[in-house]
């Protein structure tokens, strides 16, 4: 039985994701970093050393990888104190403009991919009587205009975190999600420069947020001195969600 505390992250390789698992080493974890994108992984890894190990290639929507990845992760460490599930995807269009296989990418990332990772955690967190589930959703939930995909997927992992709240909540398992805002990653830098600046004069922060910021939320909910806290949603979003001024 490992010492440290085990977690899980989805979508290591950047952004969000990146930062997640720098924070959780810093704060004592051992990390097992999960991303299909092998690019990034490595130059994490080297990062943070022997506190973390990569998992490459590794697709969240695939069933068998997901088994695969549970059973390993207790056979070797003996136990999985967290799981953040963080990948996700966009492929943002009206409606009217939007294919069938942008909307199925999406709930297939978003929304599957999550789910298949929540349920091999419930099955091992409620043996162990003991677990901490974060789900990375997003203020776009709430609606957004030219993500009707997105915002259903996001809708869709808060819906899912306040269920699995009410089922696992007698194991000693919470769940919850954060809800980030605009947040400086490879995702938000694609976007182009006017329609970036029209995002972040609508935010009351007038700035976007860092992903350490969206991080240090997550180490919260996922610490083990967090109690009492399962089902909500915690927004990150310098208080775009608020809507005083949208
Ligand atoms: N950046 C923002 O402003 C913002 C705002 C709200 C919510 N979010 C959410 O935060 C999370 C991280 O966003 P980000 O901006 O860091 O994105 P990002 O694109 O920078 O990184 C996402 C990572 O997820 C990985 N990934 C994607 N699909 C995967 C799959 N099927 N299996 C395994 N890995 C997969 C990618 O390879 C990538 O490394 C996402 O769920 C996103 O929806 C981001």
């Amino acid at each position: 039985m490992n010492e440290k505390r085990i977690a899980i992250v989805t979508g290591a390789a950047k952004g969000i994701g990146k930062a997640i698992c720098i924070r959780l080493v810093r704060d004592g974890y051992f990390v097992i970093a999960v991303d299909q994108d092998p690019t990034g992984e490595q130059g994490l890894i080297d990062e943070l050393g022997k506190d973390a190990v990569a998992c490459n290639n590794m697709n969240i929507c695939n069933e068998q990888q997901v088994k695969d990845l549970f059973a390993d992760t207790v056979k070797q460490y003996g136990k999985i104190d967290a799981v953040v599930n963080n990948a996700g995807i966009i492929r943002d269009n009206m409606i009217w403009n939007m294919s069938v296989d942008d909307f199925d990418a999406v709930i297939n990332v978003n929304l599957k991919g999550t789910w298949l990772m929540c349920r091999e955690a419930a099955m091992i967190m409620k043996v162990q009587k003991s677990g901490r589930i974060v789900n990375i959703a997003s203020r776009a939930w709430l609606g957004n205009r030219g993500q009707s995909n997105y915002s259903a997927s996001k809708a869709g992992v808060v819906a899912l975190t306040r269920v699995l709240a009410l089922e696992l909540g007698k194991y000693n398992i919470s769940v919850n999600a954060i809800a980030p805002g605009l947040i400086d990653t490879p995702l938000t830098q694609k976007l182009e420069k006017d329609v970036l600046q029209k995002l972040i004069e609508a935010q009351p922060s007038k700035s976007m947020g860092t992903p350490d910021d969206v991080a240090k939320a997550v180490a919260f909910l996922a610490a083990d001195t967090t109690n009492f806290i399962t089902g909500q949603t915690i927004y990150v979003d310098g208080g775009k969600s608020i809507g005083a001024n949208m």
